[in-house]
């Protein structure tokens, strides 16, 4: 399958949705092309844009860039899984958040806040041409050693970053095959509830 043909093959079939959220997928496969300076700014101001609970901002972005240290610090908290493909990324990033407020109390909405911001900055990749792909599989204590003390932060996922690459460029078998499934999800009668149990009526 050439790239425009993936591109079209792993589309959400929604009529009407934003292109940019239909065409949102995590690839595995990342190009050999840099991102720009520009664009990695952009992807981040749209996370630093995103909703947060009393404008709390409690997002943290560890971007590492291939060839600095900081990637390389990233990549050594990936489990083995997700380092067989996650390193043809030009960009990773550990995305963390405050679990505090600034009274010192419990924040109970930081996920829900970085999860959101995560999600814009995926949306924004797109719109660039870019893909992202987050992982939860990462060792969370060498992670939290990169961020500081958990009082003060906790990490939430990696983020690869880069230009979706040639699914053929991955060397292990089954991801290979998986990079060309076609994209699944749940019925929304399952998931849009008008009362427990029962599916919204559209
Ligand atoms: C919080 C989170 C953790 C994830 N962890 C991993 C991971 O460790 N390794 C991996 O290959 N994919 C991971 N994924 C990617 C999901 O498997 C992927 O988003 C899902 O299968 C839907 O596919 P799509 O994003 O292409 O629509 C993660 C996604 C999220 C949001």
């Amino acid at each position: 399958m050439d790239a425009k043909e993936l591109h079209r093959h792993k589309k959400a079939d929604v009529e009407g949705m934003l292109e940019a959220i239909a065409h949102r997928w995590s690839p595995r496969a990342y190009a050999d092309r840099a991102v720009e300076m520009t664009e990695l700014k952009l992807v981040l101001e749209a996370a630093r844009w995103s909703a947060s609970s009393s404008n709390g901002q409690p997002w943290r972005f560890l971007v590492g860039q291939k060839g600095d240290a900081t990637y390389e610090r990233i990549a050594e908290t990936l489990v083995s899984f997700n380092r067989a493909w996650a390193l043809s990324a030009p960009v990773l990033m550990l995305a963390f958040a405050a679990g505090k407020t600034p009274h010192g109390r419990t924040n109970h909405y930081a996920m829900f806040d970085l999860g959101q911001a995560v999600a814009q900055m995926a949306v924004q990749s797109v719109a660039l041409g870019l893909a992202t792909h987050a992982m939860g599989g990462f060792d969370r204590e060498a992670a939290q050693k990169l961020i500081g003390p958990a009082e003060d932060f906790l990490p939430g996922a990696v983020i690869a970053l880069g230009y979706a690459g040639d699914p053929e460029s991955l060397t292990d078998v089954e991801l290979r095959a998986h990079e060309l499934d076609r994209r699944e999800r749940k019925p929304l009668a399952e998931i849009a509830l008008s009362e427990p149990g029962k599916p919204v009526l559209f």
